[in-house]
């Protein structure tokens, strides 16, 4: 039987690796630890005067990635650096974290194949479960909670909003219609009736309402904004921030605030386009396919 932590594969790793530029002696900050596939990496290129201190706001992320780093530490023994794990969202980080403290910032939004492949925690369409997505399971309002309570506009604003999908007003009413809502199977099926498949649609017609509801109940963009606005104060001179995106709202957010920090002095952007996937990667993980990883360097002559 595969297990969790086998199955998952990083996405551009090797890439993420060389963009942070990982020394031994470094100090890393990876904002979204998930099966630690990047931070497993990273830990290995540290050595014994370097740390890691890794962000995952999903507690059994985070023991997953206790787990998998415990291990990794303790086959590099006297090797192995320091490691801090925190429970919090990364947009705590500041609370956490030392201005001008670290080397690198790695940051892989988006879910995990684990909370992806888990039906009880509602982030997929594919398996029947609660109609949760919550990645911290111990506070705010559940996907069921919004699509039971919030308005018919409400939900047909953030549809559009957060999901990018032209149909919302369509959807939120059949959505309004089948309250109440309590599963991921009920949900996609009132979607699909509501706007079922075009002819040209390579994705299911639940998806984007999917991504809707899963950007707002996790607050998606605007942990963005707020890691965009600390990494360069948490950096030290030189430092580098190494982000992968999974679609366009995302990929905006980050994109626009390199360019505007590059006007302002603050970052050296790395990546002129965007780094995506070759075909042998997409082969491998049909994940990567979608992703794009940006990275800049703090300038060293800034004052934040
Ligand atoms: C795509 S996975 C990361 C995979 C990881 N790089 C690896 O190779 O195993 C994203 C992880 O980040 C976590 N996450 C997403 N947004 C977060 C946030 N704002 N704060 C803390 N953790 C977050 C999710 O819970 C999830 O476990």
């Amino acid at each position: 039987m595969t297990s969790e932590k086998q199955r998952h594969v990083p996405v551009l790793l090797n890439e993420a690796i060389e963009y942070l530029q990982v020394r031994s002696g470094s100090a890393i900050m990876d904002c979204t630890l998930g099966l630690a596939g990047h931070a497993a990496e990273v830990v290995r290129q540290l050595g014994p005067a370097g740390k890691l201190i890794g962000f995952d706001r999903d507690p059994h992320a985070l023991q997953l990635a206790k787990e998998k780093l415990d291990q990794v530490c303790a086959e590099l023994g006297e090797q192995a650096p320091a490691v801090e794990l925190i429970g919090e969202a990364f947009s705590a980080a500041p609370l956490h974290v030392a201005p001008g403290s670290v080397d690198g910032v790695l940051a892989d939004f988006g879910v995990s194949s684990l909370q992806l492949d888990e039906a009880s925690r509602g982030f997929s369409f594919m398996a029947d479960g609660n109609l949760d997505m919550r990645m911290d399971t111990r506070r705010g309002p559940t996907a069921a909670q919004v699509v039971n309570e919030a308005s018919e506009r409400e939900l047909a604003d953030l549809i559009y909003e957060y999901g990018e999908e032209r149909r919302s007003r369509r959807i939120a009413r059949a959505i309004v219609r089948g309250r109440p809502v309590t599963t991921t199977g009920q949900l996609a099926r009132i979607v699909a009736t509501a706007a079922p498949a075009m002819k040209q649609d390579r994705i299911h017609p639940a998806t984007r309402t999917f991504q809707a509801l899963r950007i707002h109940v996790n607050r998606e963009l605007d942990e963005i904004k707020a890691l965009m606005e600390a990494a360069p104060k948490l950096l030290k001179p030189s430092g580098r921030l190494v982000v992968i995106s999974f679609h366009s709202l995302e990929d905006r957010i980050v994109k626009d605030s390199l360019r505007e920090g590059a006007h302002q002095g603050i970052w050296t952007v790395l990546t002129k386009k965007p780094v995506t996937a070759g075909e042998e990667e997409i082969e491998r993980n049909p994940r990567s396919r979608s992703a794009k990883l940006r990275a800049g360097k703090r300038k060293t002559a800034t004052s934040l």
